[in-house]
């Protein structure tokens, strides 16, 4: 009778939990659709009551018709208007010149009523992307791509603009009580858009991280990684991440976003990390999923950025 009640005991025990955080074998699940979802209405609450003439506004340029740009492009969208900022969307054909793209970013430079301006990427190949996100003006670069913003980032200046997914994953941190404060963070990938300014956030004074960055040409990967507290995969490859590279107890952050080929789903597709969720989740203390892990945080962070922009230019910070 009292292991049976013992065991009714622990089974409720667990069910509170699980109702708490969404747990796996023993982590818990970091919910970056919830977590996304709270900041944005903080900033529809903050935008609600600043009671100013004209709303914020963000142009969106995309070139050509990437279905994952595309799809991007068009959740960044409605995101904003669910938030109350503007925004605008110019699509260019993928033949379009580097000088036909360059006069329409001087255009919404110039433009007072734009706030913020977002250059989805990848661009193709005929385009220098690094000279495309130099062009944006500092002061609406609200992706933080350009020499100014990361120069600024890196000398720790308040005026950065931070890359919208890290800015989104040290939320992430934060948000779920993370300790970053002297703690061994692994960043794999030293992409621009990711792994780079991750690396500078997360070594930033207040974060405090010790942090390492590992690639494609790093020997023994899975030494480095298998001493992470943090480890944050940000490679664009699915199962990069397998379970004997990562600590026992360790947070796993999983920026991929890659599209494999599925017969169960009716666009043919779904979506996985870089990480092999199913093994590494019951290895770390936690794990955000893909989808609805880093990805919505992205856009969250975006519209913080162009609310930050839109004050800036509206003389209210
Ligand atoms: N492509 C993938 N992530 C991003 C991002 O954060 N900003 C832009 N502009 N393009 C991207």
């Amino acid at each position: 009778m009292r292991p049976r009640l013992g065991r009714v005991l622990l089974f409720f025990a667990l069910f509170a939990l699980s109702n708490k955080h969404r747990m796996t074998n023993m982590s818990e699940i970091i919910d970056g659709n919830a977590i996304s979802k709270a900041i944005e209405q903080e900033l529809a609450g903050e935008l609600s009551g600043l009671n100013m003439p004209r709303r914020p506004c963000v142009a969106f340029i995309r070139v050509g018709e990437d279905p994952a740009s595309v799809s991007y492009v068009k959740k960044k969208g409605r995101v904003a208007g669910e938030i109350g900022i503007e925004s605008r969307l110019h699509v260019l054909p993928e033949s379009v010149s580097q000088q036909e793209l360059n006069s329409l970013i001087d255009t919404l430079n110039a433009d007072d009523n734009v706030d913020a301006i977002l250059i989805q990427a990848p661009l193709p190949p005929h385009l220098n992307e690094r000279d495309t996100f130099n062009r944006v003006r500092a002061d609406k670069d609200v992706d933080g791509f350009s020499n100014a913003n990361l120069g600024f980032l890196c000398q720790e200046d308040s005026r950065a603009f931070v890359a919208c997914t890290p800015a989104g994953i040290i939320e992430l941190l934060k948000r779920s009580g993370v300790e970053t404060k002297g703690r061994k963070a692994v960043v794999v990938g030293r992409s621009l858009i990711v792994g780079k300014p991750m690396a500078l956030l997360l070594m930033k004074k207040g974060i405090d991280a010790t942090v390492c960055v590992c690639h494609s040409k790093s020997q023994d990967m899975k030494a480095i990684c298998s001493q992470a507290d943090i480890l944050i995969a940000a490679v664009g490859r699915p199962m990069t991440i397998t379970a004997d590279m990562v600590k026992e107890g360790a947070c796993v952050i999983d920026v991929g976003i890659n599209r494999v080929p599925s017969d169960k789903t009716k666009s043919g597709y779904r979506l996985v990390g870089d990480v092999d969720f199913e093994n590494v989740a019951p290895k770390c203390s936690k794990i955000t999923p893909v989808p609805g892990g880093v990805g919505p945080m992205t856009v969250a962070m975006l519209m913080h950025n162009t609310l930050a922009a839109y004050k800036r230019h509206m003389n209210l910070l």
